[in-house]
């Protein structure tokens, strides 16, 4: 038997306190999908703290396209995710912060949330930001963050998270795309030995955004930090100032006002704002946060996910503070100061369900059990992982060694534009197997179609993965331009949102995420667009033109491989190589920097000057002998030469 073919049932002592079961998960979903109004509407009733109800639950039409949930109603999130727990949970923990170094440990009450938040909502309604108006977050994880998101939400601004990982040019990018009046940041970021100047790069990227009027400052570090005096404040001295009867009051929101907008990397062009609405969003992370992790009073869960990702919006934030849950923030690394960092804080903090993704696991994998083993863990009672597929080796190792064959793995499709997921066990009720995200959640309807968008029924089969149906929590537009948005996601197959990637549903009619069959990277987790990536390359002015294809890597999963082709006169030397990567970390991220750079004197090319992908990512596979047929290329001899150039150069980092 192969390994991704093993079954591994619901352990029975997990299936017998678990909320939800086989059956009942069954009946659930058939519920959901034969009467999907009925089905939200009592989830709505049930999960959330309206201020008024709906009048109608859904609007939809995939054409324009046109999604709306719960219109008529009145909500406010930070409400759902404070105010309503304070009757019974004000002394319980919102959140356990855990700093970069281990034992740095602060642990904020639903009490203090609260009040800290209704005190920055007010300090925002001071410095002038009202209902609509965007408001860019740039923060390391600490509880801060939480409370600027809560914040936004709480008076109707509309937030968008930047990883602090980013740039000061793609911070820069992201603010001017939605027009931001206020930029929240720390003066230092800290991760694991480095510190991160992150205020000096906001400095760097405000400068050229003329909305920005003010810049909030969390005081993380004890650095010096340069004060720029009509435009910075620091974020402890204003809430200092403030009035004792400073407006904190939650704005009574539209189910359909918008709640953030979080940029995320498509198959071209620059990165999109992809934007999320209040109640159906809200509902949806209530639900799946809920079901997909068993949350019961007493557990103290982590996601180990930064809040610049959709997974920290969703999954450490939003959800399980919907929830009334303890939510772990973890400000620091897998490997710091050692690769027992996760576990070590998994019994300080007596963790009991730990989310994180496979990247991270194959890291640890690497270092070895003993790291894992040296730590109790007997507080853990589940696992999950998100954000690209999971082998079955790395799947098995977290399940016998993390796990001790005792705790039930939930792996979690899902997409920043899903909002939450949408494919996954759940841990009472799924069977699951090593490299499968297994079954559709309630009220999701997953098809897959072949390439002329015809649907393939049955099981057994293999196909491009769509949605045909809406759920709650999906992206409602592309900020600033609609078109893309229906260009994007519902042209390419009528009558479909379509997910962009590739899948197979086995004979038991689970599934098993395929990976990407766009021109969209999922590197370490993380998305990367290769024009994106091109683009940023030819910056370099050392570049005349540059193909970027995924490359198989031992821990990222995914990796980057760049076919340059260089201006003339730049010698192909180790200096140029730098000067590209240089370039790239700069333009974008560290994280968008490529693991092999390949010089060459041509790309492979159609007659009509299209460049043939397809060649350049079995070269960068190592499949050489099998690239397919090459005649229909302007030179057929670039791809020998391509070949030669792969086969003699190793990564630059493993
Ligand atoms: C892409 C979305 C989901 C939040 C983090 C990533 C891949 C995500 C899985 C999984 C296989 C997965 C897909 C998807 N992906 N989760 N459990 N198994 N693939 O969000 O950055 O929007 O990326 O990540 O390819 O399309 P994202």
């Amino acid at each position: 038997m192969s390994k991704s073919s093993q079954l591994f049932p619901v352990p029975q002592s997990f299936g017998q306190k678990a909320q939800i079961n086989k059956a009942s998960y069954e009946e659930l979903y058939r519920e959901s999908v034969t009467d999907p109004e009925g089905f939200w509407g009592k989830q709505a009733e049930e999960l959330l703290l309206w201020k008024k109800p709906w009048s109608k639950v859904l609007t939809w039409d995939f054409k324009t396209p046109t999604i709306r949930w719960f219109e008529g109603g009145k909500i406010n999130l930070s409400e759902n995710c404070l105010d309503r727990h304070l009757a019974s949970r004000a002394d319980k923990a919102a959140i356990i912060w855990e700093g970069n170094e281990p034992g740095e440990t602060r642990t904020v009450t639903y009490r203090e949330l609260h009040a800290q938040v209704c005190k920055t909502a007010a300090l925002l309604r001071s410095l002038g930001v009202k209902k609509g108006d965007r408001v860019a977050i740039y923060l390391p994880m600490i509880p801060e963050a939480a409370v600027a998101m809560l914040a936004c939400a709480r008076i109707g601004a509309i937030h968008t998270v930047v990883f602090a990982g980013f740039s000061a040019e793609a911070l820069r990018d992201r603010i001017n795309d939605c027009g931001c009046s206020l930029l929240i940041t720390a003066n230092e970021g800290l991760r694991g030995p480095k510190a991160i100047p992150l205020k000096e790069t906001c400095n760097e990227a405000v400068a050229e955004c003329p909305t920005i009027k003010k810049v909030l400052v969390v005081r993380r570090t004890d650095a010096a930090t340069p004060m720029e005096p009509t435009r910075d404040l620091w974020y402890h001295e204003a809430l200092a100032k403030l009035p004792a009867d400073a407006d904190g009051r939650a704005e009574s929101m539209d189910s359909e006002d918008p709640l953030f907008i979080l940029y995320t990397s498509g198959s071209t062009g620059k990165p999109k704002g992809v934007l999320h609405t209040t109640a159906g969003y809200l509902l949806h992370v209530t639900l799946t946060h809920r079901a997909v992790f068993d949350i019961k009073e007493d557990d103290v869960y982590m996601c180990a996910a930064d809040v610049g990702w959709v997974t920290g919006h969703s999954y450490v934030v939003y959800g399980p503070l919907s929830n009334g849950a303890t939510t772990v923030i973890f400000e620091s690394l897998p490997t710091y100061p050692d690769a027992g960092r996760y576990w070590d804080v998994v019994d300080r903090h007596s963790v009991t369900i730990f989310y994180t993704a496979p990247t991270a696991i194959r890291a640890l994998v690497k270092e070895g059990d003993a790291w894992v083993k040296k730590y109790d863990r007997s507080s853990l009672r589940l696992l999950g992982t998100v954000g690209e597929p999971i082998n079955p080796d790395a799947w098995l190792w977290y399940h016998a060694v993390v796990g001790d064959s005792r705790c039930p793995i939930v792996d979690t499709w899902w997409q920043t534009e899903t909002g939450g997921v949408l494919i996954s066990p759940l841990p009472g009720a799924t069977a699951t197997k090593p490299g499968s995200a297994t079954l559709p959640l309630f009220g999701v309807q997953p098809v897959l179609v072949d390439d002329d968008g015809k649907e393939i029924v049955g099981n057994g089969v293999s196909g491009r993965l769509c949605m045909k149906f809406p759920w709650p929590g999906m992206m409602r537009t592309v900020y600033g331009d609609h078109e893309r948005f229906r260009q994007t996601y519902f042209s390419m197959y009528p009558g479909l949102y379509f997910t962009g990637d590739g899948c197979r549903r086995d004979e038991d009619g689970y599934y098993w995420i395929t990976g990407r069959v766009d021109d969209v990277l999922n590197v370490a987790g993380h998305r990367l667009g290769t024009a994106e990536v091109e683009s940023a390359i030819v910056r370099s002015g050392l570049v005349a033109e540059a193909a970027v294809v995924g490359i198989p890597h031992e821990i990222k999963g995914q990796g980057i491989g760049a076919f340059c082709v260089l201006r003339e006169n730049v010698a192909k030397d180790a200096a140029t190589t730098k000067g590209i990567l240089h370039t790239v970390r700069e333009v974008i991220s560290p994280i968008a920097a490529p693991d092999a750079i390949w010089f060459v004197s041509g790309l492979p090319k159609t007659r009509s000057g299209k460049i043939m992908r397809r060649i350049l990512r079995k070269v960068g596979e190592g499949e050489f002998e099998s690239v397919g047929d090459v005649s229909t290329l302007a030179d057929p001899a670039v791809v020998s030469e391509i070949v030669a150039t792969v086969k003699g150069a190793p990564l630059l980092q493993k």
